[in-house]
């Protein structure tokens, strides 16, 4: 969602905070602003609506000379986006700069408490109220900068992630998190001097070191110049951070070539599938190794039912996991949207495991909902992307997909790897479980072990697909079909669509369409059919016929060498055999490469959509 950025050390402050904010533009961008203070002792702030580009441009005629600075991107949440409300925020006195990832639940009350005191609000936003309340404690309890934290945050209600500066101590920074992620770094500058870095992920750090603190919950930090770090809770006991070394490097972050980091992300993902399967998959044995499972194998044996919550493309691959693992290991598998789980009094039972996907480990619906599930008693199991995310620490256990960062806005590589990863957990648990023959259990760990090699196929035989995208710009809607494990790549393909190209797109089980859909087919229509001559093959030539005599037009992803399906098609994506279990590894990169240039050919910002943030924080 929003990013903050912030250092403290020798170097100019501008240029790093810059570079880190577009690392972190792919979490949201509606306006963005830097505070630093200069040599003299003043706190500048400088914001500016749209891009980091225009925060650049702006900036080019002012002071933005010093050493210690903070910057946000904003993703509004709490008033509309433009330079008044976005971060950083001063207070009154203009002593105090701050910038807030997060939300303060209770910032109306705090606000009408302040104004009675005279307080005077310039923006619509709950992060002034908090710089405001830090100054009103100063002011109060005539305390240090520090200190007003401690006790502004005992008064909030919310979610935050903050960094600060204080005019009157140009020499330290002060950062706290509760919900949101917070991430020190710890570097040199050339002079070996210490110096400081604050980000609301690795990306703005990792140019300059990988040695990291992840700021726990409730926890306040204080750097200075000298490079000293103090963190606390709010009652102001000493804590212990961990220093923790980043397994990232920079060109992981970078779009190496391509034009965006989603066309970039999608080529990736053969390599991105070696690296999540590699430890995984023994060959030699034809074993599968998770590790996550291993050192709980009796929770697992003894588990009645697994519940998966998850949002978004993660709730797409927890449902193809679903009908793996039920396949597979025979456990039953309930799919819940986290955000509608949160809120319910969902029926939790002893024996039950729930599984968290999330790719970057931050959603806060899948977050709270597993501190539900846990409060229930529940066995908690993280399938997450990005390492030491709050899911990733929330959990008892987990694996990581280990598909390396993921930045474009709209997910692929994640997706994929959480199908792998979800079909890597169901063999595990089939294998301790003896739910499969030992033949099932080889054909499918050698089946597992080709798909790199078969999307790499699929990618060189579809990259074509831009040459026809252009038809499809002045289309108003789309329909996606599958059946079986191919009804989640439908969805998963509608929602890509839909995100980058802001057509509107809707999947459905293939059956469904005669039930209400079918009423839309006409020959403006597209209808996207998943169709590999596996599964339901004859039941879905049936569907597509259906939409044929109602002139739909049929866009198909079929097995290569099927001749049925293509002849009935007007335009035809081919995919390489495999088993049923798998084709959505296979089938859902030509509806990437789909969504991906029809977007390019609307002039869309595929890697900025409007209105969307990769890492959703708050609810
Ligand atoms: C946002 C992103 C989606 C993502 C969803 C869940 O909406 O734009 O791409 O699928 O959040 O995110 P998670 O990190 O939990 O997988």
């Amino acid at each position: 969602m929003c990013g903050i950025v912030g250092y403290l050390g020798e170097e100019q402050a501008c240029p790093i905070l810059i570079k880190g904010l577009h690392r972190l533009e792919y979490r949201g961008y509606d306006s963005s602003g830097v505070a630093i203070i200069n040599a003299k002792g003043d706190l500048n702030v400088y914001k500016a609506k749209g891009k980091v580009s225009a925060l650049e441009e702006s900036i080019k005629e002012k002071d933005t000379t010093g050493t210690i600075g903070i910057a946000h991107t904003r993703w509004a949440t709490h008033g509309e986006p433009n330079a008044i409300n976005a971060h950083p925020h001063y207070s009154e006195s203009k002593n105090l700069a701050l910038v807030h990832n997060g939300i303060i639940e209770n910032y109306k009350s705090l606000r009408t408490e302040m104004e009675k005191n005279n307080m005077t609000f310039c923006s619509q936003t709950d992060t002034e109220v908090l710089v405001q309340l830090v100054e009103y404690m100063m002011n109060t309890h005539n305390c240090d900068m520090y200190t007003a934290v401690q006790l502004a945050l005992k008064n909030v209600i919310g979610a935050y992630a903050i960094a600060i500066l204080d005019k009157s101590h140009p020499d330290q920074l002060v950062c706290a998190r509760k919900g949101s992620p917070l991430i020190i770094g710890l570097g040199k500058s050339a002079n070996g001097r210490a110096e400081f870095f604050l980000g609301s992920d690795a990306t703005p750090i990792i140019e300059y070191t990988n040695k990291v603190i992840y700021l726990q919950d409730e926890e306040i930090a204080i750097m200075d110049r000298s490079g000293h770090i103090d963190i606390t809770n709010l009652s102001n006991v000493k804590q212990t951070p961990q220093l923790v070394t980043l397994q990232m490097n920079l060109d992981q972050l970078e779009k190496g070539g391509y034009p965006h980091f989603m066309l970039k992300e999608i080529w990736e993902q053969p390599n991105a599938l070696r690296t999540c399967i590699r430890g995984r998959l023994n060959m030699a044995d034809k074993d599968v190794l998770l590790s996550g499972i291993l050192d709980h194998k009796e929770k697992f044996l003894n588990c009645n039912r697994i519940i998966i919550c998850a949002c978004g493309t993660s709730w797409h691959s927890a449902l193809i996991g679903k009908y793996f693992i039920e396949e597979a290991a025979q456990i039953p598998v309930e799919v819940e949207y986290a955000s509608e789980f949160r809120y319910r009094n969902p029926v939790i039972y002893p024996n039950d495991i729930v599984i968290a996907v999330s790719q970057s480990g931050e959603t806060a619906d899948t977050l709270a909902a597993i501190q539900l599930a846990k409060s229930k008693g529940a066995f908690l199991y993280g399938i997450c992307n990005v390492i030491g995310s709050s899911i990733a620490r929330a959990t008892d256990s987990g694996t990581y997909l280990h598909v390396g960062p993921e930045i474009g806005v709209a997910s692929t590589k994640a997706f994929t790897g959480q199908v792998i990863t979800l079909a890597l957990l169901g063999l595990a648990i089939a294998k301790e479980k003896k739910t499969l023959s030992d033949e099932m259990f080889h054909m499918l760990v050698n089946e597992l072990q080709q798909i790199p090699d078969k999307m790499q196929w699929t990618l060189e035989h579809n990259k074509n697909i831009d040459q026809f995208a252009q038809m499809f710009t002045y289309c108003k809607n789309f329909i996606y079909l599958g059946r079986g494990y191919n009804y989640p790549v439908a969805l998963e393909g509608a929602l890509k669509l839909k995100e980058i190209s802001y057509i509107h797109a809707e999947g459905y089980p293939a059956a469904e369409m005669k039930h209400g859909p079918i009423a839309l087919i006409d020959e403006e229509m597209p209808v996207v059919v998943i169709a590999p001559k596996r599964g339901m093959y004859e039941k879905v030539v049936s569907n597509i016929q259906e939409i044929k005599s109602r002139k739909g037009k049929i866009i198909s992803v079929v097995t290569e060498g099927d001749t049925v399906v293509r002849d009935m098609s007007d335009y035809c994506f081919v995919i390489p055999d495999t088993r049923d279990c798998f084709v959505p590894l296979l089938a859902v990169i030509p509806l990437q490469l789909l969504s991906y240039y029809v977007a390019i050919a609307k002039g869309r910002n595929v890697d900025q959509p409007r209105n969307l943030a990769k890492s959703v924080t708050v609810e």
